[in-house]
């Protein structure tokens, strides 16, 4: 079937950007998802490379036509198995699609879907504004952050990527080209299908081109490396910081061990040697001045709750380092892992959610690394590979896991997505109604059912 529509594809996008060897296509057929949760990859499998929306559009129709499945790919980032083509069909890359417009005067970027993280936050940078959020891997493509309502550090002032999408360019399964939102910051014109399509994860949908709010660069950053001996008094100290006024760009919990491994993987030193357990606060203003004098509050905040002596990074390489060091921990810890969850809980659970994680891995004689988004109570327990306990072990405590979160007024996934590897999980934290209406939007959209099926 799919040997079937090879010309068709070439009369569309051109020879040079159909690729049938599957030794060309290995990269495209996994993504990060540790190797053992990893869905495996479909047999017969055609990789395009469309250079517009229009080419997208007519691959789609055919596609439709042909109830051919298709597999949207970005940077293959993601953690959950969404990108990976697990049935035969088409992978369509939106890689050559890289185009970044700023708009100064609305202070805007209109970005086509296949422009890199990397490459967003430089153009923000060069045109004198800034790209705030920093969801990990800045090798993750524009239309996957989008799709996947990605997260990360650096949310803490402005949000998560949803929070800065106004407009987006999309072609539908169905082949229609639509453009939802816009330079706006107000928009109230019915149902908002714009920010259903943030988060949909690559079903609804292909996100072609984006236009992101940007905001002021800050004439002054530092960043906090805050030490201390137990792990509750960081935790605790969190909403204590945001309680006093200060809405610092990101607040991040990290773990001795981890931390200091993800610097070994770089070939870096953490530079803290006191503690066990550390936040990681980014602060930001107009000038040093206001830097200063939060990162004092900040300090002194910590103190009260049993820190040890702040760090304070205050040059932009230390500071980039840091944050490096921070993003680094999951591909360091990677070889050893079975599974990474991203559990969110309201805020103030945290501490909470961390003790009975730690009786969990008592009860089951597990090492279960932890770290997070301290402020978005948004946290990442690792299910360890260990030697003689299979899968089922893996599954058993995953899901004492996303009970315990649940529990706790919280959801399975608060960063990552469902993807393909938590589909059997989401009824954990979704009614029935509420998938019988998902379904029926699916099915609206996506009458065929082609547009990254079973996902
Ligand atoms: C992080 C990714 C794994 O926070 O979400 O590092
Ligand atoms: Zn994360």
């Amino acid at each position: 079937m799919i040997k079937e529509i090879e010309n068709d594809l070439r009369d569309i996008v051109g020879e040079d950007w159909v690729v049938t060897k599957r030794e060309q296509m290995e990269d495209y057929l996994i993504d990060e998802t540790p190797a053992s949760a990893r869905p495996q990859p479909a047999a017969e499998v055609v990789l395009v490379k469309p250079a517009d929306s229009q080419e997208i559009s007519k691959i789609l129709k055919l596609a439709s036509e042909k109830k051919i499945p298709v597999f949207p790919r970005g940077g293959g980032t993601g953690l959950v198995g969404g990108a990976i083509p697990t049935k035969d069909g088409i992978i369509l890359s939106t890689e050559r699609m890289e185009k970044i417009e700023i708009d100064k005067e609305n202070m805007m970027a209109i970005v086509e879907a296949g422009a890199t993280l990397e490459k967003l936050l430089k153009a923000a940078e060069e045109a004198d504004m800034l790209f705030p959020p920093h969801p990990g891997d800045e090798g993750a493509q524009v239309g996957g952050l989008v799709v996947c309502n990605a997260g990360g550090a650096r949310a803490v002032k402005y949000g998560i990527i949803r929070n800065y999408v106004k407009g987006i360019e999309v072609v539908l399964p169905t082949g229609e080209i639509v453009n939802l939102g816009g330079k706006l910051l107000k928009n109230n014109t019915g149902y908002n299908l714009m920010h259903l399509m943030i988060g949909s994860e690559g079903t609804l949908g292909i996100i072609t081109k984006v236009i992101f709010r940007l905001y002021p660069k800050f004439g002054a950053t530092a960043t906090l490396i805050v030490p201390y001996e137990n792990r509750h008094d960081a935790i605790n100290t969190v909403p204590k910081i945001l309680q006093r006024g200060i809405i610092p760009l990101a607040i991040e919990y990290v773990e001795k061990d981890t931390i200091e491994k993800s610097a070994e993987h770089l070939g870096k030193k953490w530079p803290c040697e006191e503690g066990n357990a550390f936040l990681i606060v980014i602060v930001a203003g107009t000038g040093i001045d206001e830097v200063y004098s939060e990162s004092e509050k900040i300090s002194e905040t910590c103190q009260e709750n049993n820190s040890l002596e702040p760090l304070i990074a205050e040059s932009r390489e230390e500071q980039d380092r840091i944050l490096d060091i921070r993003s680094n921990i999951y591909t360091a810890l990677k070889p050893e892992i079975a599974d990474i969850l991203d559990v969110t809980v309201p805020p103030a659970n945290m501490g909470k959610l961390m003790d009975v994680i730690d009786k969990i891995a008592e009860k089951f004689n597990a090492y279960i690394p932890t770290y997070g988004h301290a402020a978005d109570g948004n946290l990442h327990p690792h299910v360890m590979v260990e030697k003689g306990k299979g899968l089922d072990h893996v599954k058993k405590l995953k899901n004492e896991i996303y009970k315990a979160a649940i529990d706790l007024g919280g959801v399975i996934t608060g960063e990552h997505g469902i993807g393909k590897i938590r589909i059997e999980d989401l009824n954990l934290c979704l009614s029935e109604k509420e998938i019988q209406l998902m379904e029926g939007i699916k099915k609206l959209f996506d009458p065929n059912n082609i547009l990254n099926p079973i996902k």
